[in-house]
């Protein structure tokens, strides 16, 4: 997690950096920092967020620096724990995201050779090490450096001796924004949208110097070339455009990215498709897109009949098994690192992978055998929304595409999910009654989410979204497991939100709530516009414009979501930035 970025140019540094550096706090936001070269390296951090820096900053002249926004991992949130750091002589400044995994053993032999460490942090060993091997030159010093280096990194390295940036990565991702007579440098293209749209992905391995007009980066010592790409979203992507918070915004957003994702795929189609013959699948996944995943595994299974396992990433990486076939990985920012790590696990078998993810250039594209790109274009909110339907439109593409499918099936399918984009702008006509339901979400400390067959997984997602930005304790569960425990936290009044879809568990639902009624929990259902089965029994009904049943998952995210949202606002919460969480979650 963390956020890097660097400047050199004609400008000053520093405010670039400070500007660059707000637009990646979604991944991390409890202290931040700048170093810029003017006669020598100037620091200033805290454990403030960057708009304190931006306020507190002294005065700074120099074109050269690097900046830091970090989500702590060794260490506590503390001005010392905070980057840019520094070497013992102060000539080299490091900012860096990932984590270094022998960094104690480094950290103990530079110490016996006179190094001074100050923070807590993994970091830290980094520019010693420079220290300890910079001769002349810093590209020669930084390479000798990450070569002591395990664990992941994307490093930028200032030195007073140079006018250059030295970068570099290993599983962790950074850019280069390539502007006129200045060069920008981020761990994410959201940071430097503002100032170019034409970008290098550096590549595991890759070492670049970074002049103000010229990029060289070498591999194992030889130069080598990188494309430069151009990034078809701009500026206003990463704006409010008049929200009060991005994830409003992201969220009001998702018609037109389903527009997108379908034009986009269905573009793309020959080359999509799951093999014909699998044995089965795995889907890995992780949080919001494992319950997309989820999705993925219902609709497989019930249309192309081939047997399909999701695992959480971070789980998967335990098993001794895998199942024979072929895999897919679901990540919006394709850097999530228990998705990679299950990733590399995948390829060493011989799986072969298809990755669905909304970042170009990612490392799980890079990864996987073939890639499907959903257009959600930047998520800044650290909930996720808009990704989380676009993952699932290209997972319906998926299935729609596959020679297996039923043709029948298949074109009805075809013709609702064109009309989901509108039905989906409906759902926004509910947002009064929306909001005064999360009056009476918002006054209590616990709410459970319940659905069953393919709605199962929006309970998971209303749960998860509900908790993580409203920090109200959300359960999701299968409406069917309620009396096997949890029905022991049924209390009068307590909230239960019941998805109901006009599918072949309908009846099922209703018995579900029946007996949580009976508990006198307050039930709000959400039911297709053409329901009037709950009108009598629960305590709110919510109904979502009508969709086919199998396509029900989408449109019911969105009022999940907004009710996240509107709970979340009620209670004060800062909801596009949730304590303890970064967009990005690239550390295992
Ligand atoms: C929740 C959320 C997280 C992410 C998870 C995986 O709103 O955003 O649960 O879904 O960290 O991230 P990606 O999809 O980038 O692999």
């Amino acid at each position: 997690m963390c956020g890097i970025v660097g400047y050199v140019g004609n400008k000053q540094a520093k405010p670039i950096l400070l500007d660059c550096l707000s637009r990646l706090e979604y991944r991390g936001y409890d202290s931040s920092g700048v170093a810029v070269l003017d006669d020598n390296i100037k620091v200033y951090k805290d454990k403030v967020r960057v708009g304190v820096i931006q306020e507190k900053c002294p005065q700074l002249s120099g074109t050269l620096g690097v900046a830091h926004t970090r989500w702590a991992t060794h260490g506590p949130p503390s001005l010392v724990n905070a980057h840019p750091h520094l070497d013992c002589t102060g000539r080299f400044a490091v900012v860096h995201n990932g984590v270094i995994t022998n960094y104690q053993s480094l950290r103990k032999s530079l110490t016996a050779e006179g190094h001074k460490f100050i923070s807590e942090t993994d970091s830290e060993v980094i520019p010693h090490l420079i220290e300890k091997y910079f001769q002349d030159s810093i590209e020669k010093a930084v390479e000798d450096a990450i070569a002591m280096l395990d664990g992941s990194y994307s490093i930028i390295v200032l030195s007073e001796d140079a006018s250059k940036l030295v970068v570099a990565r290993k599983n962790s991702p950074l850019v280069i924004g390539i502007g006129d007579d200045e060069m920008f440098i981020a761990s994410d293209v959201p940071a430097i949208i503002s100032y170019t749209s034409k970008v290098i992905y550096l590549e595991d391995g890759d070492v670049g110097e970074v002049t103000r007009n010229n990029v060289k980066i070498t591999r194992n010592g030889e130069e080598t070339k990188r494309e430069t790409q151009h990034i078809t979203w701009g500026r206003e992507d990463v704006q409010k455009a008049g929200y009060e918070h991005f994830m409003l915004k992201e969220i009001h957003e998702q018609p037109r990215v389903i527009r997108d994702t379908l034009v986009e795929n269905d573009l793309l189609s020959t080359r999509l498709t799951i093999s014909k013959s699998v044995e089965s699948l795995s889907i890995i996944a992780c949080g919001t897109s494992y319950n997309a995943g989820l999705i993925g595994e219902y609709i497989i299974q019930e249309l192309l009949g081939i047997p399909t396992i999701t695992a959480i990433g971070s789980e998967f990486n335990h098993r001794r098994t895998l199942y024979p076939g072929e895999a897919i990985a679901i990540t919006q920012s394709g850097e999530t690192a228990d998705v990679l790590l299950a990733m590399k696990k995948l390829q060493s078998a011989g799986i072969k992978i298809l990755a669905i993810t909304n970042v170009q250039g990612s490392t799980a594209s890079r990864i996987a055998n073939r890639t499907i790109y959903i257009k959600a274009g930047p998520e800044v909110s650290v909930a996720a929304t808009k990704s989380f339907v676009a993952q699932l439109i290209a997972l319906y593409q998926l299935v729609l595409l596959h020679p297996d499918i039923d043709t029948e099936i298949r074109d009805q399918l075809a013709v609702d999910l064109q009309r989901i984009p509108i039905t989906v702008e409906k759902v926004f006509d509910l947002e009064p009654q929306i909001m005064d339901y999360s009056r009476y979400l918002s006054e209590h400390d616990s709410a459970f989410f319940i659905g069953r067959g393919i709605n199962y997984p929006i309970a998971l997602e209303g749960a998860l979204k509900l908790k993580e930005i409203s920090y109200i304790h959300a359960e999701g569960y299968a409406a069917g497991e309620l009396k096997h425990g949890p029905f022991a936290l049924l209390y009068s009044g307590v909230p239960v939100i019941a998805i109901v879809a006009q599918d072949a568990n309908h009846d099922s639902m209703v018995t579900s709530i029946k007996e949580i009624k009976a508990r006198n929990a307050h039930v709000m259902a959400l039911v297709d516009e053409n329901d009037d089965s709950l009108d009598d029994l629960v305590d709110v009904v919510l109904k979502v414009p009508h969709s086919h049943s199998l396509l029900s998952p989408v449109v019911n995210t969105v009022p999940l979501q907004l009710l996240a949202y509107y709970t979340a606002k009620l209670r004060g919460c800062p909801i596009d930035f949730p304590r303890n969480l970064a967009k990005s979650v690239t550390v295992e």
